[in-house]
């Protein structure tokens, strides 16, 4: 009933992509469960203060009540807080005891680093080579996979609500997390720490996938940018290379092999453009090399709105082929 009124207040705190209510991997459910019984316990201990302060206004002084004014002040002011708030911890910590714990050996590693205002993410495979993209985080169903977190400048704080905890990503220290996802689907995180002005502007799609398809998926990634063949999108990687995105963007197979920004060899498959900003088409694309400050106040990418619409144009349909 208190999950249910609840979740009446937040409708939308309570399930959808984002939501560390509705979960899909295994200590996001612990961290569920815990949050229920702090809540119905956090109720409980509300409800007794309230109920002695409405006695304590109403209450007909009786004499001399010294006795009994005592067995309540150490009954409800140190007995009760104490049992139940240490009955709380200790069933916090040994449900959340091995949340920390290192992934099995041979599992998949992510590591993710924060940057300013986009995510560098390098899948490190048991067996393979490491593959770098960005902004997207795909995962394999019934697997844990251990996430290795960190940050060149500021501090940012890695979450997918509905897959498990929240870490830091701290300049010069390497955090981790582990993620055991349960089921497939479709989810959102987002940076939960305060980063500068597009804070708020960091967020990443997540994918859980069934193993197959997630090894066929990363494989593709790991391939090179297929070449071109239509005249609009030739023309469109020309004037990538020539206006010198290749300085900070990769594009692996052609001469970009930036490494400042976000690595662009398959950026028209991924789900959202500029970490979660809009979505991901042709028209996107030509709205974020025009204006990517008005779309990203801030962001170290200057805007090339001063190209030939021509220009714009091609460049957008050349990075949307870039499946
Ligand atoms: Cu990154 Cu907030």
């Amino acid at each position: 009933m208190l999950a249910a009124s609840a979740c009446g207040l937040g409708a939308s705190t309570c399930s959808g992509p984002q939501s560390a209510l509705e979960t899909a991997a295994r200590d996001a459910d612990r961290i569920a469960t815990l949050f229920w019984w702090m809540t119905i316990a956090s109720a409980l201990i509300w409800a007794f203060v309230i109920g002695l302060a409405i006695y304590a206004v109403y209450a007909t002084p009786r004499g001399d009540e010294r006795r009994r004014n005592r067995l309540l002040i150490v009954g409800g002011g140190v007995v009760f807080p104490t049992v139940l708030l240490g009955g709380l911890l200790a069933y916090g910590l040994t449900m959340l005891s091995d949340v920390l714990e290192p992934s099995p050996p041979g599992s998949l590693r992510v590591r993710v680093s924060g940057e300013q205002w986009w995510w560098r993410v390098q899948y490190l495979p048991a067996s393979g080579k490491p593959v770098t993209l960005a902004n997207e985080i795909r995962l394999p169903v019934g697997e844990a996979v251990e996430f290795e977190l960190e940050s060149p400048d500021v501090i940012h704080s890695f979450w997918i609500p509905a897959l498990g905890g929240k870490v830091d990503m701290i300049p010069g220290r390497m955090t981790r997390l582990r993620l055991h996802a349960r089921r497939t689907g479709e989810f959102r995180g987002a940076c939960a720490e305060y980063c500068g002005t597009s804070h708020a502007l960091m967020a990443f799609p997540v994918v859980v996938m069934p193993k197959a398809e997630f090894a066929a998926w990363l494989d593709g990634q790991a391939r090179d940018a297929t070449e071109p063949s239509e005249p609009l999108l030739i023309a469109g990687r020309d004037a990538f290379l020539a206006n010198g995105c290749g300085a900070c963007h990769a594009v692996r197979g052609t001469p970009a092999d930036g490494a400042v920004g976000p690595d662009l060899t398959h950026v028209g498959s991924r789900l959202s453009l500029g970490a979660g900003t809009t979505p991901n088409d042709v028209p996107a694309f030509r709205s974020w090399i025009a204006r990517t400050n008005e779309l990203k106040p801030g962001v170290h990418m200057p805007a090339f709105g001063m190209l030939p619409p021509t220009d714009l144009g091609a460049m957008a349909a050349y990075l949307e082929s870039l499946k």
